[in-house]
Formats: structure tokens, sequence, C-alpha cells
């Protein structure tokens, strides 16, 4: 069982975050990414009587990993409704908050989710099955604009508007459902060299746009502003440097565009004060046990 458990995810960062959230044994914590629970599977182990922990995951599949444990309550739910849930549960503040964002590698493990192009099948790439438009809706539907947008704002591909426009010309003839069809229309636009990473690029846009990942992460940044106690810490481990971007502004400005506002002293009003200056990464060790956590950046705040 063990070993299932390890393969659904292996957990990035897991002490430095978990040491980070400063775990009192009867206080109130939350992980809004439960996914493989790795983390809250520390975190429990760190909880004794009157200790709370919510876990949250907008996909069913994580419920799998479920932990059978008097102190966790499993929410299934788009972290964005954090407020909700924690008012649902009658909690008012909490002591430290994990975000562990992005997907697991089971979703790009699972070649029926349509998250990686090293398997054919349909292009979908919704954590949650239940909700919102696949990523085929957005290749079909949006207009070429609207696409080069998306491939330059997520991907940050130089490309965007040749990559939009051969989409466009090729969904005329006939619809792009299948992760296949979709690479022999854009495969053409990048050298072999290049090739995986471009396609990642690719890959990594629709899935953030498919999962309105910045509106969401957006939304929980100032949740947790608010639900934090003083004294508590918001620990956010991001993959790519728009989501790491976003965090690191709410950690130092709080506010996500990074707008400094000033007392009449030209002090930084901020409600945090940030716990490591550099952010943390993965060390070598780490990075070649688990290659996926190579571009993993980790920033811990606390609420003054
Ligand atoms: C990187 S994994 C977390 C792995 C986890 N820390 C572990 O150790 O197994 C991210 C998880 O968060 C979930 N997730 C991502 N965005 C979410 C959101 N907006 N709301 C709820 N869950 C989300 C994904 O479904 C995925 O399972």
């Amino acid at each position: 069982m063990g070993n299932e458990e390890l393969t659904y995810h292996v957990p990035v960062l897991l002490m430095p975050s978990v040491d980070g959230m400063n775990i009192r044994p009867d206080g109130t914590y939350v992980d809004v990414t439960f996914g493989g629970g790795g983390h809250s599977r520390e975190i429990l182990s760190r909880l004794g009587d009157g200790g709370q922990l919510l876990g949250f995951d907008q996909d069913e599949d994580a419920e799998q990993n479920i932990v059978d444990n008097p102190h966790f309550i499993f929410v299934r739910s788009n972290f964005r409704y954090l407020h909700n849930f924690l008012r649902y549960h009658n909690i008012e503040e909490v002591d430290s908050i994990l975000a562990d964002l992005g997907v697991s590698s089971h979703h790009f493990d699972d070649s029926e989710r349509g998250f990686s192009f090293r398997f054919d099948g349909a292009l979908d790439m919704r954590m949650n099955k239940r909700a919102g438009d696949t990523a085929a809706d957005i290749i079909n539907t949006y207009s070429e604009e609207r696409l080069a947008d998306i491939f330059y704002l997520y991907g940050e591909l130089k490309n965007s508007r040749k990559l939009a426009s051969v989409i466009v010309k090729a969904r005329a003839g006939q619809k792009i459902t299948t992760i296949g069809e979709f690479l022999e229309v854009i495969k053409p636009l990048f050298g072999r060299e290049r090739e995986k990473k471009e396609l990642a690029k690719v890959f990594q846009a629709l899935r953030i746009e498919v999962n309105q990942e910045m509106e969401a992460l957006k939304e929980m940044l100032y949740a947790a502003t608010e639900a934090l106690k003083p004294g508590g810490r918001l620990v956010v481990i991001t993959y790519h440097s728009l989501e790491d971007r976003m965090v690191k502004n709410i950690m130092k400005t709080g506010n996500v565009e990074g707008k400094m506002e000033k007392d009449f002293f030209g002090n930084v009003q901020t409600p945090f004060r940030l716990v490591n200056n550099k952010v943390i990464v993965p060390d070598d060790a780490e990075i070649e046990r688990n290659p996926r956590s190579r571009s993993a950046k980790l920033r811990i705040a606390e609420k003054k």
C-alpha cells in the first residue's frame, strides 16, 4: 500500500515546508492542495489533542488518499472557496496554511486525463473532472487572439501568435479533439532539440487556462491572508514564475499586484513578515530522487 501512495505523488520540499508551518499539536491547519496526502500526513503526525487539519482537493481522484485520522477533514473543493468552507466548519481563524500548487504526478501519469503529451487521448486537462471547459473546448472555440494571449501569458511562448494561427487554420478543417491530433498541428513549429521544452510550455499554458489557476490562486491567497491568526504562517510551493510572482507579491505587499502601500512614515503596509527572504529550493539530492521537484520554490510568511 505504501508504494501505491508514493507513486500517486512524491511530496516536494516536505520537511522545510511543514517545519515552516510551525505546527503546534493543538493548532488548526489547512493543506489546500491535498493530492497524494504526503504533506498532510506529515502535518497529522505532529498533531495531538485538539489539533485539526482540513485538506482541500478539487480532484476526486485525491479521495483515494484520504487519511483515516480523527484530526483530519477532507474537503473536495476548489481552494478558491477556502473562506466558505472554513465558515461551514465553524473555523474562524487558522494557525497555518500550506499550498503546494499545480498538478500532481498522478495527473501527468494518468493517460486518460490529457495533461501529458507522452500519451494520446482526449485533450481534457481538467483537475475537477465534473466542471468547466476542457482543453479541447478551448482549442476549438477561443478566438485566435485569445489563444495567442494564453500561450504568451501562461506559457511565455515567443511564437504564440504563429501557434494560435496554425491551430485556427487546422480546426477550420476538422475539430481537434485528441492529443495526437493537436501534436500533429503544432509540432512542425518547434525545432527537434527544443521540442519537449516548448510542448511542455504549450501544455502548461492550456492547463492554467482550463483550470483557471491564476484566478483561483489569487482568491485563495486573499482568503488565506484573512483567515490566518497573528503569528500564523502562509507556506507556498510554486512551480512556475507566474504563480511565484503572485505569491511573492502578496507576501511582500499584501496584494497580488505587488503595489506598495506606505504609511505616513514611509513604511510599507503589509500584513506579513517574510520568514525567508530568499526562496527555498530543493537540494541536488531531492532533484535527483524526484526530478519533478526541479522547478519548486518555497516561500514562507508570517501574519503580523
Ligand atoms: C502538487 S499537488 C499536491 C501534492 C501534495 N502536497 C502531496 O504531497 O501529495 C497539487 C494538488 O492540488 C490540487 N489542486 C490544484 N489546484 C487546486 C485548486 N484550485 N483547488 C483545489 N485543489 C487544487 C491538484 O488536484 C493536486 O492534487
